[in-house]
């Protein structure tokens, strides 16, 4: 599809692949509105549309879904992009704070906008790393239960972000879903490992790594794709295998919150 006059919701927003996405999605035509967790840094890049929510508080994530439902009737595409190797705690909510971040707060979001998304797209970004975890006692995961180093506990809430997003397609088939890994980039991503550990590790890999404009041109292609994401996962812009758990209905059940 066309994204000239389209309308656009993208989280993670104020930086990285998200910030460089904005710009693009708006030489396409498309009216972006962009979704940041600080208010200024956000406006900068979404100028006059630009929204905040932590996704670390679930009522801000409703008075964010409030706040777009009264701005737009319809949605043709929300780019779920948001993500982060928070520090193990445990949100106000009472949830596990990577789990929340990563899988909780966007389904939340995902599911308050449903009818607007109706005809419409959800494309999240995944990680790579989602195929290395494995998620085994579902009600134990909102505890971060096992307990995981960092990185892992991460990869695994993208794994549940993932299975999710695949139970809100069935849920609502007038809704087209599908994720991708945009390679390992050059974002600031690394700062929630510690300043300088990720300071260290992001300098020793960049020349190895793509760059937030690489991740963003594949946000865009599958934004754009004319034939259904239908579910699918994606390594940049191509189809690829996720892992086995990612397409599993009963996990999909499983993990759904009740609402
Ligand atoms: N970089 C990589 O190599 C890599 C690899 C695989 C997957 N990814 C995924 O790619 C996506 C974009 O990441 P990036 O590389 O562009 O990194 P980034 O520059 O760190 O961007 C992450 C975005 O998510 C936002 N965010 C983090 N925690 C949030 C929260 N609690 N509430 C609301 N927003 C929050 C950040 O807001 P702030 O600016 O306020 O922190 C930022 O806008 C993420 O989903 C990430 O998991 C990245």
């Amino acid at each position: 599809m066309t994204l000239d006059g389209r309308t656009v919701v993208i989280t993670g927003a104020s930086s990285g692949l998200g910030a460089e996405a904005v710009r693009l999605l708006g030489e396409r035509g498309a009216t972006v509105h962009a979704v940041g967790r600080d208010a200024e840094r956000t406006r900068r890049v979404g100028g006059r549309h630009a929204y905040t929510v932590d996704f670390a508080r679930l009522d801000d994530v409703r008075r964010l879904a409030t706040e777009l439902r009264a701005r737009l009737d319809h949605i043709d595409v929300l780019a779920a992009n948001a993500g982060a190797v928070v520090p193990r705690g445990v949100t106000a909510d009472g949830i596990d704070a990577v789990f929340q971040v990563n899988a909780i707060g966007p389904w939340l979001l995902t599911t308050l906008l449903a009818d607007r998304l109706r005809g419409g797209r959800v494309l999240a970004t995944n990680s790579r790393s989602h195929r290395g975890a494995v998620i085994g006692d579902v009600p134990a995961l909102a505890e971060g239960r096992p307990p995981l180093p960092g990185h892992r506990a991460y990869a695994r809430a993208k794994l549940a972000a993932g299975i999710l997003l695949r139970e809100f397609g069935r849920r609502h088939p007038d809704v087209d879903v599908g994720d991708f890994h945009a390679g390992i980039l050059a974002t600031d991503f690394g700062r929630y490992l510690g300043e300088r550990t990720g300071r260290a590790a992001k300098t020793a890999a960049r020349p190895f790594l793509g760059s937030p404009a690489d991740g963003a041109a594949c946000l865009v292609a599958l934004a754009e794709r004319d034939t259904p994401l239908a579910g699918g996962h994606h390594t940049r812009a191509r189809p690829a295998r996720g892992a086995e758990q990612l397409y599993s209905p009963d996990l999909g059940r499983d993990l759904w919150p009740p609402t």
